[in-house]
């Protein structure tokens, strides 16, 4: 039979591969062959991988630490890694969701990778809006190292909740992902981007803590009726990363069973059209949130 995806042997680098959709693609890649170097800050126990490499993505000496033990060519990488921001600080969230694919891509990627190879990133349909938001976003996207980075975000991180992180970073890596697609085209290497809707991961309970139930989160899934599951999101991923989608770039795969539709054809609300940085929203957002979480510990218990 013949190999249409073309995974066999091929250098996989994953990010986020211990859990949920990463794991998804981890076990789907190991399937059709490829060399699989899975990273993450909690352990990867798929059986099948070239190597798991402990690693927290929003430090940078660890991330340079990882690719000394990656191969010197890389076919593909799938940035999957992300944190909500529900458990983490605002510089945390950041950084592994933003920061880090930025500095793998231009400091690794860009050197190791040939025509031929390709690149995709787990964006999120929370940051669906980035064309709108480009005004926002070009000063990070637009920053070249994780200095850069971090000097035009500590305004940011210092005023607003980590979980505005989330949306930011996402709108952040698409227009980054967008942008990049135009500069590694000319190198023959593709980036593409999966933005994914509500899906039962190790993520799940975050956002359904934030969001208030799960029927909320459903809702967010077009006409589903359900949450997807981790490999409905990894397949895209491998697909446009793989030999049958190679005249595939610059793409924003929205895998949100017609939520986008919905929005679209005015059939629902678009609640995603909100800056992720105006001070004045940040404040009261945070002052909510202090707000929200004294009361649950004099009241634990009591929503
Ligand atoms: N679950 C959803 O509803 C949803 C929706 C849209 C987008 N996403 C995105 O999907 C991607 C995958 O998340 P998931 O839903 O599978 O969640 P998950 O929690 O199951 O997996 C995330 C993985 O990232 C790893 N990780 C977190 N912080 C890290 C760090 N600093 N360094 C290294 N690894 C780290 C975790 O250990 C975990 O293995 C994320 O980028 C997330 O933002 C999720």
């Amino acid at each position: 039979m013949k190999d249409y995806f073309g995974y066999t042997d091929k250098v996989c680098v994953v990010t986020g591969a211990s859990s949920g959709m990463g794991k998804a693609t981890v076990e789907t890649l190991v399937d059709m062959g490829a060399k699989v170097y899975a990273l993450d800050i909690n352990p990867c126990n798929v059986e099948g991988i070239e190597k798991f490499i402990e690693c927290n993505l929003a430090k940078r000496e660890q991330i340079d630490e990882a690719f000394k033990q990656i191969p010197e060519h890389i076919d593909c990488f799938f940035g999957v890694a992300g944190l909500s921001g529900s458990k983490t600080d605002y510089r945390t969230t950041f950084d592994c969701n933003y920061t880090a694919n930025m500095y793998i891509t231009l400091n690794y990627l860009k050197q190791r990778m040939k025509s031929g190879d390709a690149i995709v990133y787990c964006t999120s349909t929370a940051g669906l809006e980035w064309k709108k938001f480009k005004k926002e976003q070009n000063k990070v996207v637009h920053a070249k190292t994780w200095e850069e980075v971090e000097n035009v975000t500590r305004k940011i991180a210092s005023s607003a909740p980590a979980t505005f992180a989330y949306m930011y970073s996402k709108r952040c890596l698409s227009q980054f992902a967008c942008e990049q697609a135009v500069e590694f085209a000319k190198l023959g290497i593709r980036i593409n981007n999966v933005l994914p809707a509500s899906t039962d991961t190790g993520m799940k309970q975050e956002f359904q803590d934030m969001i208030g139930s799960e029927e909320a989160l459903i809702a967010q899934t077009g006409l589903a009726g359900r949450l997807a599951k981790s490999e409905e999101m990894a397949y895209p991923m491998v697909f446009l990363n793989s030999d049958m989608a190679s005249f595939i770039s610059g793409l924003d795969m929205v895998v949100d069973y017609t939520d986008t539709c919905l929005k679209v054809l005015g059939l629902k609300k678009n609640l995603e059209a909100v800056s992720a940085t105006n001070p004045i929203i940040c404040a009261l957002a945070k002052k909510m949130m202090s707000k929200s979480t004294k009361n649950k510990a004099l009241n634990p218990g009591k929503e």
